[in-house]
């Protein structure tokens, strides 16, 4: 099946007694055991509802096993709390999302986990390995500049170097790019995002061989971030529309970039769609499409990022990212605020930058008010 049908159709299952088309929410949190397959167990993964996500998001990653998690954050630490122990090291993409930065600088000395972030360049990457690095984190595209990480060559680099490659797949979803078919070991996601699409769930995922997803669950089963089956069913009823979703995301975000960087009073923009991004023969390379994320920097007469998002009238200035309605956000002060001054410098997060997370309205809508609240902000 290809992924439009994939959504729709992967992992349902239909109820066996009404014969209704839809899975219905079983939210037993007891199970018989006796001659069953299995012990089945909210925090065990392995509810109906959880397993019918895990197939449809197998499916869509090209992968074998998964598991859903409560959060992006509990997928992704949960990872790497599986494989990692004291005195190994990690090698992370440094313009990755403020919360996994921050969970790794916050969490890592006590455990004495050691670690080293680089730029997203695979020379860099590569240069950064030791003995005992035993996993190489990237996010591509990041958060929120939009660079673009080759995932081959990361792959690659991490094969021969007998550690795991992890990718925050957020940005891009499964429709845009399918990182295990480049050879990544685990890709993670947080599923309050495009997967969720409508601004309502926080869940999260992770996409694995069998062989690792075992391991993943066995941690995992300890740690405890599992989904309830309510926010289960509405994950599912989210995907089946995602690949229609995100068609008409990366539509907008192509014709809002190219708005932004036509007007004079933008001075940059950040789309990894753009011929003129640097990662664009890379996302060529590897993306179906370029997503529904996008950057710009206000001009220098924005001394205060704030008076333009009070200017704008249908888009909102919200935290998040990946749902149906266009919003808006700082990350200097928002996703990125944990972060220190100087690492932001660093990493060119001004306090000028704004993330658009470009939602399915009519994108001359979204131009409209932009334009006007530019107008506004800088007459
Ligand atoms: C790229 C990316 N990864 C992970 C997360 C964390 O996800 P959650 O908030 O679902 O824990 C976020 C949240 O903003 C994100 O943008």
């Amino acid at each position: 099946m290809r992924k439009d049908t994939q959504c729709v159709h992967s992992g349902t299952r239909k109820d066996p007694n009404t014969r209704g088309l839809n899975t219905p929410i079983y939210t037993s949190s007891s199970f018989e055991y006796l001659d069953a397959p299995e012990n089945v167990y909210p925090r065990y993964f392995n509810t109906p509802n959880q397993k019918t996500l895990i197939d449809k998001l197998c499916a869509l990653e090209n992968a074998e096993d998964g598991l859903i998690f409560s959060s992006g954050m509990a997928a992704i630490s949960t990872v790497m709390l599986t494989f990692l122990s004291s005195g190994d090291h990690v090698v992370l993409q440094k313009d990755i999302y403020g919360g996994t930065h921050h969970f790794v600088t916050a969490e890592f000395d006590r455990f004495g986990i050691q670690y080293t972030f680089v730029s997203n360049r695979t020379e860099e990457i590569e240069k950064a390995v030791q003995k005992n690095t035993k996993i190489i984190y990237i996010e591509t595209p990041s958060n929120p500049l939009l660079l673009i990480t080759d995932i081959e060559a990361t792959a690659r680099i991490a094969k021969a170097n007998n550690a795991l490659s992890v990718i925050d797949n957020t940005f891009a979803t499964p429709i845009n790019q399918n990182p295990l078919d480049f050879d990544i070991d685990i890709v993670a996601h947080s599923g309050t995002k495009y997967l969720g699409g409508h601004s309502d769930l926080c869940c999260g995922a992770v996409l694995a061989r069998k062989e690792l997803a075992g391991k993943i669950w066995s941690a995992a089963a300890n740690f405890g971030g599992s989904l309830n089956a309510i926010t289960c069913y509405l994950l599912e009823r989210s995907l089946k529309t995602l690949s229609v979703r995100i068609e008409k995301h990366n539509q907008n975000a192509r014709i809002i970039a190219e708005y932004l960087q036509n007007d004079s009073r933008i001075p940059k923009v950040y789309y990894p769609g753009l011929e003129s991004h640097p990662g664009y023969e890379t996302a060529k390379k590897q993306m179906q499409g370029f997503g529904g994320m996008l950057a710009f920097e206000l001009g220098d007469a924005a001394q205060n990022p704030d008076r333009f998002l009070k200017n704008l009238k249908l888009i909102t200035p919200a935290l998040s990212l990946g749902g149906v309605e266009t919003i808006i956000c700082s990350p200097a002060t928002t996703s990125h605020e944990k972060i220190t001054d100087a690492e932001r410098a660093e990493l060119g997060i001004t306090d000028n930058l704004l993330r658009l997370s470009v939602g399915v309205e009519n994108a001359a809508d979204i131009i409209a008010d932009i334009d006007q609240a530019l107008t506004a902000f800088n007459p």
